[in-house]
């Protein structure tokens, strides 16, 4: 049988038939037959936007792979700049290659005195850091006219570098603003996770990490470096294909992130374990949930149709953390919450499932973190799958992207003068 579809108009009897290529049909092909006729897809659920090589997402089986790499092999034996390498470049790096690259990261870490010392300066001292990264890294831009030069593959390996090398400044910066705390310099002798525990959490040189918390760091960037074309990749996406700056782009992707429905659910998921406040309320939040009073947040996914790989690592990682630190007690609540939820027809019939969101939140507020961290946690691990992405648009040399429209407005009317209205 030919792997392919035919469509026919039967307002003209015409047909065209379309090959079935890599699990896509071309539309094309169809504009031909059906001029002026869009196909509706409301959240682009069933719309593919590109062909992209940076990572696999198979939600049926519940895989995730970087380049062809399983995440957790990737989350066992890798480190976070190897795995942004292995995304933005589409191989995992030789040890010169690697060596090369980690220093290149380590040296580009400062960001600009003038923007240190006044860019948080305009906002109140409670302002959520989402809001503050988001402003930074889009400010960025202006310190880097020459980023607008975006066909010159050198000169985006130098703003890629910049990016995943300022993130976590930008991101410790804008948690010691909103503590009052004075800014804590990135020390170039440590590592990536390491150098940005520090700088969010020292006080007087005195603090050093535990090894079970940097791991957990090392895994939680990891398996948040990348997801296909997500909400947020594809904000990048669509404001890089108007070739806008790299800064741009990637400050477009984390303002998606901040969302409740996306990067922003880690940090919903615990104000609704707060909420729930006891095991014992459980069953009650989980009723109010199938009445569509509440929605379960770290459950559910666009593609992921089963358990995410993700959320797998994660509930083990987490463990190890709560073996280290102390058991988080909003644990218990979380373990019940997914007992009674894979255990009702109405999550199980609608393949709801717990995603990368709902444990995370978990480890992050044993690490220390406030719960308005966690999105900005997300961001710094997202980030080279953004960048992976631009680049990947920008050597795929993509469309802008301006989909079209089903018009449901109103006719053709005239001007209607105050008096007559
Ligand atoms: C991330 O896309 C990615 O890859 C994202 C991400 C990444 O790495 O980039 O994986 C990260 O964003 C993970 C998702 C984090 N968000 C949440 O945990 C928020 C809670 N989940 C949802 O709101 C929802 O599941 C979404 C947004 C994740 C997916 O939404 P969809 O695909 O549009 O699904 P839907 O809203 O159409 O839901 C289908 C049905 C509906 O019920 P019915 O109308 O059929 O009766 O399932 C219900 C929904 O009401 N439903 C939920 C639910 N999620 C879906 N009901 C209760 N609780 C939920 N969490």
């Amino acid at each position: 049988m030919a792997e392919s579809i035919t469509i026919t108009d039967n307002r003209t009897g015409s047909s065209i038939e379309i090959p079935i290529v890599g699990g896509g049909v071309d539309a094309a092909a169809w504009r031909k037959l059906l001029p002026g006729i869009w196909f509706h897809d409301p959240g682009l659920a069933t719309t593919a936007v590109t062909t992209s090589a940076v990572a696999e997402i198979n939600g049926e089986t519940g895989i995730l792979r970087y380049r062809g790499y399983p995440i957790e092999q990737l989350a066992e034996h890798s480190t976070f700049p190897e795995v942004a390498h292995l995304l933005i470049y589409g191989e995992l790096p030789t040890q010169n290659q690697l060596d090369e690259w980690v220093d290149l990261i380590t040296h580009h870490t400062f960001i600009h005195e003038n923007f240190r010392k006044r860019i948080y300066d305009a906002f109140h001292y409670d302002a959520h850091p989402m809001g503050l990264l988001t402003s930074g890294v889009a400010g960025l831009s202006t310190f880097y006219p020459e980023a607008k030069d975006i066909f010159d593959p050198d000169n985006r390996r130098e703003q890629i570098v910049r990016l995943v090398a300022k993130m976590p400044t930008l991101a410790a910066a804008a948690y010691r603003f909103s503590r009052g705390l004075p800014f804590i310099f990135p020390d170039n002798a440590h590592d990536y996770p390491t150098r940005f525990l520090k700088m969010m959490f020292d006080v007087g040189g005195e603090y050093e990490p535990d090894e079970a918390l940097v791991r957990a760091m090392r895994v939680l960037f990891i398996l948040h470096a990348d997801h296909g074309q997500n909400c947020s990749t594809t904000a990048t996406r669509v404001v890089g294909s108007s070739h806008a700056d790299p800064y741009t782009a990637i400050a477009a992707g984390c303002a998606a992130l901040y969302g409740p429905l996306h990067g922003g659910a880690n940090e919903a998921v615990i104000n609704m374990l707060t909420e729930i406040g006891s095991y014992d309320e459980v069953d009650s939040f989980i009723a109010s949930v199938k009445r569509g009073a509440h929605r379960l947040m770290g459950f559910g996914h666009r593609v992921y149709k089963q358990y995410d790989p993700r959320a797998v690592i994660i509930k083990k990682a987490a463990h190890d953390v709560f073996a280290v630190i102390g058991k988080n007690p909003l644990l218990d609540i979380a373990l019940k919450l997914e007992e009674v939820a894979l255990a009702d027809d109405y999550f199980v019939s609608r393949r709801l499932y717990p995603n990368v969101d709902f444990y995370s939140g978990l480890i992050y507020q044993s690490l220390g973190f406030p719960t308005n961290m966690f999105t900005v946690l997300f961001a710094i691990g997202r980030t080279p799958g953004w960048l992976a992405h631009w680049n990947e648009m920008i050597e795929q040399n993509s469309r802008i992207y301006r989909p079209r429209q089903v018009y449901v407005g109103s006719e053709r009317r005239d001007y209607v003068p105050m008096a007559d209205r």
